[in-house]
This record gives structure tokens, sequence and C-alpha cells, in this order.
């Protein structure tokens, strides 16, 4: 991870490979970047006047200084209209800058955080909170997975970023609280990142639960795991069932975090966890089946939100629950038609062994009714008609309780997670009951509406408090933007972080 610091320095006199100016659309050069722009003979100037820059947001435009400054390389990143800039916009200018710094192959640059669009914008209390997003953003563009390079395979010489130095007009404390907290937000990103990125022959339950115990092992969390013989004796079949076909033991992971007073209702997360999605014996195409690694996003996300959580101290009680299983074809595993009692007590047929996501967060959502929850979450890669509805530019938001939606929406919107909601009709409901069992795990054909009909057979289990659903098929991977390479996208971490600090407490 790139490492951040800061130094108060003059403009002209800061020394660095790579000066990164963040600019408005509308703005010439003005202050002390006057002075650059005098020095570079009116390079910057001229770029506004040629057109070939003019400060749009993540434009970038990488100038050499010729030795004419104490810094090698300028390079100016846009960020639109003073009105409309916000962390967001920020947080998308840095990692625009810092994709073109790496490429460019410098191994450090510095952002300067007075004068163009900072000094406008951004004194007083704002500051800290887009100066944080500079941090935020570049950390968050420069992810690299290369675990499985042998080391002549990876790049020779390393060619990375590896340090990032705010320059503010002095020192300051706020400056380093900001720094702190995106450091540690994107870490988070990072991890969800990285178990997204392995493959099921390395993530699996298992890995999965050791990574929690980790994560409890270095803060304030406590890590419980549930294994197949404590499912059994919760009657966890549900769960149970679609591990069947795996030889990988299944694993329910729970993660407490209590930041405020115990007795307040704690938030429960609930992930899902599938390792990888064969379809089981309703076996995936091969086309592609590779991407159903992936498939465990939601247990991603539920994880590093907790790592985030205990690491940024947040004033809340909030509990993630994984429900980890391998999805296999195999002698053993669960056959269309068959049918598993959950924990709840309801009975379930398996129409479709693809449809394994909601049986595992059946059992998930049940044992999160321990709890005594206020609110529950639960996060998913479901289904594939998510990506028909919404493509991969939103997440599907659907629930019980519109005052969450709301927040949620809210919380989409700050952080660009972007939600959409999609309905929860009781014809939904209906269609998921089965003729000779409580529910059947697939709707008749013809009901259509896949993503909706998730989320209702979802809604059997998920208990009477408010609860959200949230589909992140489509977002969790291909979610590509100046601060997401492509990938895996960590999709959710600062939607949720965001959201446990801004939704109302009762
Ligand atoms: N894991 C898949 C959904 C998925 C699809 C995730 C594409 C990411 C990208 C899920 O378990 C699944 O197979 N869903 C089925 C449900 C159907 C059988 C009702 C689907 O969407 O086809
Ligand atoms: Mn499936
Ligand atoms: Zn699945």
């Amino acid at each position: 991870m790139i490492k951040i610091n800061q130094k108060s320095d003059s403009l002209l006199d800061h020394k660095t490979e790579c000066l990164i100016l963040p600019c408005l659309e509308e703005k010439k050069p003005g202050g002390a970047v006057k002075n650059i722009d005098a020095a570079l003979n009116g390079a910057i100037t001229a770029a506004f006047e040629n057109k070939r820059f003019a400060g749009k947001p993540n434009q970038t435009l990488l100038l050499n200084c010729n030795g004419n400054l104490k810094a090698d390389n300028l390079l100016l990143v846009g960020v639109g209209k003073a009105k409309d800039v916000s962390a967001e916009i920020i947080c998308k200018a840095a990692g625009a800058a810092a994709t073109l710094a790496e490429k460019s192959n410098f191994k450090s640059a510095s952002v300067y955080l007075n004068d163009s669009c900072f000094d406008k914008i951004a004194k007083g209390p704002r500051y800290g909170e887009l100066a944080g997003a500079v941090a935020e953003g570049a950390g968050l563009a420069l992810y690299h997975f290369d675990a499985y390079k042998s080391k002549d395979e990876k790049d020779d010489p390393p060619s990375r970023l590896q340090t990032l130095t705010l320059v503010p007009a002095t020192k300051t404390a706020i400056l380093k609280k900001s720094i702190d907290r995106a450091e540690k937000i994107v870490s988070a990103v990072h991890a969800a990142r990285d178990l997204i990125s392995h493959p099921g022959n390395t993530v699996t339950p298992t890995y999965l639960a050791e990574h929690a115990k980790k994560l409890a092992r270095k803060s304030k969390l406590t890590c419980k795991v549930l294994g197949k013989k404590e499912m059994e004796k919760l009657g966890m079949g549900a769960l149970l069932g679609v591990s069947r076909g795996s030889h990988e033991p299944p694993a329910l992971i729970v993660l407490e975090y209590f930041g405020a007073a115990k007795s307040k209702a704690p938030t429960v997360i609930v992930g899902k966890g599938v390792t990888f999605d064969t379809g089981g014996i309703s076996l995936k195409p091969p086309a592609s089946m590779d991407e159903m690694k992936m498939d465990m996003s939601g247990a991603a996300t539920t994880l590093s939100t907790l790592q985030a959580i205990a690491d940024l101290k947040l004033p809340v009680n909030v509990v993630g629950i994984v429900a980890a299983a391998e999805n296999m074809p195999d002698g053993l595993a669960i056959k269309p038609g068959d049918i598993l009692k959950s924990m709840s007590g309801k009975t379930i047929e398996v129409l479709n062994t693809d449809a394994e996501g909601r049986l595992v967060l059946a059992d998930a959502l049940t044992y999160a009714q321990r709890y005594k929850p206020k609110e529950v979450i639960d996060l998913a890669t479901l289904t594939g008609a998510v990506l028909m509805a919404l493509g991969h530019q939103a997440a599907a938001v659907i629930g019980t309780s519109p005052a969450m939606i709301k927040q949620l929406k809210e919380s989409g919107t700050a952080t660009d997670e972007r939600v959409w909601e999609l309905p929860l009709w009781e014809e939904f409901e209906k269609a998921t009951k089965s003729d000779i069992a409580d529910l059947k795990n697939i709707a008749s054909p013809g009901v259509g509406a896949g993503s909706s009909m998730g989320a209702a057979f979802l809604k059997a289990f998920a208990g009477d408090q408010p609860w959200t659903h949230i589909d992140i098929a489509g977002t969790a991977w291909g979610y590509d933007k100046p601060y997401i390479p492509k990938g895996p996208s960590g999709y959710g971490v600062r939607l949720l972080i965001h959201y446990l600090e801004h939704r109302k407490t009762k």
C-alpha cells in the first residue's frame, strides 16, 4: 500500500519527482500556482489556452519542468467546477492522478493542497474531508494483486508509486487525522479486493474463517466460527445442504464489534460467502465459470467493513455474519427437487441448486435473530438478473424499511457506491411458495424479476426488524472508476461505513 505523508513547504521550494496540482475548471492559475506558471514560462496558461487542459473532472496533463522548478514534473488534474467539488470528486481526481503518476514510472509524488481548488473551497471545516479524499483516492487507485506471479514475472523493476506527500501550507493535525482515516479505509477495501482476487482453491470457507480470526486478533473484534457439527446441532439444513457437494467444510463466521453501550441493539451485516459457485448439480455453463470465485464478495465486504469499523473505532454496535460454503456437484450434492429444513424450521424445495446464495443466507439470517438486531443488512452476489437491470453501475437494494433505504441511497450518492431500489411486492413473495414444502428456491418460469424474487425468498428469514438486501452481483466486479482498477471493486465497504456514520440512531 502506498505510504502517505505530509510536508509543509512552499510550492516553489518543494522537491519532488511529480507535483500534482488539482485545478478547477473555470480557474486559470492564481496564487502560488501563478509563480509556478511563470517559472515554467506560462506552460499552465498555455495548456488552458490551447485547450489541452481545461480542468474537467479527472482530466490530466503531465508536463516536464525541464529544470525550471524544484519539481521534475508537473501533473495537472481537473476537479471540475468549484460549486460541484465534493470529497467524491476529489477522490476520483486523486485516483486519476495517482494512476498516471504510477504509469509514468514515478516512485513518489506530491499533491499541492493550497491554491488552485483547495484555496477557494476547502478553507474551514471541509479541509480535512477533502484532503482525506486525496489520500483515499490515491490509495484506492493503486491496488495490485500479484500474489501468484513468480518473482521474475512481476514488474521489473517494480514500477510502483511508493509515497505520496500532501503539501499543505502548514503541518496540520487535521491532515494527519484525515490521512489516518483514509489509510484505514484503503486497507480494508484492499483486503476485500484481495479476498475476491484469490481463486477458489485458496479462499475456501476455512480461509475466510482464518481471515476473520486474524482480524479479531489485531483489533477490538470478537470472532466465533461455527463448523459443520455446530451447524448440525442448530439445524442449519439450508447452509449444510449447499456445502454437501463439497469436500471443503462450511463455516458460519461471526465478528462482533461493540463500540457503543452493550444495551444498544446491534446492526447485523450478513454476507454471502460462496467461495466457488459451480451451480452444483444445476451446473453452470463453462464459459466464465471462473468468475464465480467472486461469489464470496458479500463475505469480503462484510469482513472488511468490520475491519474498518474497528480500526476507525466507530461508536456503533455491529455484528458481521458470513455464511461460507462451496457449491459443487458431487455424489453427495443436493439435487433439484430435494427438500431442506432450515434453522428457522421452514422447509425449502430446492428446484435449482444454482440458487444457492439464498439457501446459505437463509440460515445466516435466522442466526442473526439471536442478536435481537435493530436492523439487518445482507450483501450478496445473488442474481445474474441484477446485471440485466443495472449493469455494473449500481447494486440493487430491496427491503422492508424505507428509512434504511433512504439512508443507503444517500450514502450511495456520497461515496458513489450507487444503489438502486427494486420492489418487494407481495406477488413475488407468493411466488416463493412451494407446492410441497414451505418455500421453493426459484420461482416458476415466467415470474421474472429475478433479483426481487431472491429478496422475496430471503424475507421469509429476515425477521421483523428493518431489513435490506443488497445485491452486489454487478458491482463487486467491473465497477471501474478512477480509483477502482479493473477487477474486484471492494464495493460496499465505503458505502456501509458512510451509512453507519450517518444513519439516524434510534
Ligand atoms: N452467484 C450467482 C449469481 C451471479 C451471477 C453472481 C453473475 C455474479 C455474477 C448465483 O448463485 C446464481 O447462480 N444465481 C442464479 C439464480 C437462478 C438460478 C434463480 C442466476 O442468477 O442465474
Ligand atoms: Mn449460483
Ligand atoms: Zn452464487
